[in-house]
């Protein structure tokens, strides 16, 4: 079960449909930042032995989506390059409490959330691309990305009482459903993965 206080509307699809090598060039970032992400916890956090082995696992995942993310960029023949983000993440980080123990739990629930609503949105590509191979691909992917949701949870239950995770989650759901409705960069005006 995601954890998503919003449904993302038909209007995100529409406009993902008409941009599919910006949408899938951005998707290709954001695999290549989750494996980022979960490498920089590894070395923020050596001390917590829990989050070792999942976050080496799943930032090993996040690898080999960018490369079947990237392989479809080329079979489609266009290239990978720089793209500016969306404001999602920054956004979203937001509410990351400065102070430990706060703040891993924040970052935690802001990954988890990440994690979410990328797989809200696959699983509503993986029926609207009307190239086969990628509905094919974004079945795949929808598979992982809830089961990474369901670890960065995994992991904060682990590490905190149940009824901080509780509230704290029931903040960044709502802060989510916030950044997820912010426009796509001005510079370009075409939508993100975790744009409006
Ligand atoms: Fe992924
Ligand atoms: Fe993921």
């Amino acid at each position: 079960m995601l954890h998503l206080a919003t449904k993302t509307p038909d209007s995100w699809v529409d406009r993902a449909l008409a941009h599919p090598a910006v949408i899938l060039l951005d998707h290709a970032h954001c695999e290549k930042k989750a494996a980022a992400t979960a490498i920089n916890m590894l070395f923020r956090y050596p001390q917590h032995a829990s989050l070792l082995v999942p976050l080496s696992h799943l930032a090993r995942e996040e690898l080999l989506h960018f490369e079947m993310v990237l392989a479809h960029i080329r079979r489609r023949g266009d290239a990978f390059d720089r793209l500016a983000p969306s404001a999602y993440a920054a956004e979203l980080v937001k509410m990351v409490r400065p102070a430990e123990p706060d703040r891993l739990l924040d970052f935690l629930l802001c990954f988890a959330m990440i994690e979410a609503r990328s797989c809200e949105r696959m699983a509503l590509l993986a029926d609207a691309w009307p190239d086969a191979a990628l509905r094919e691909l974004y079945r795949d992917l929808v598979l992982s990305e809830e089961r990474h949701h369901s670890t960065y949870l995994a992991l904060a239950a682990d590490l905190y009482p149940s009824a901080a995770v509780e509230a704290r989650l029931r903040t960044a759901m709502e802060h989510e459903a916030r950044a997820v409705a912010l426009p796509a960069p001005a510079r370009d005006g075409q939508p993100r993965l975790h744009s409006a």
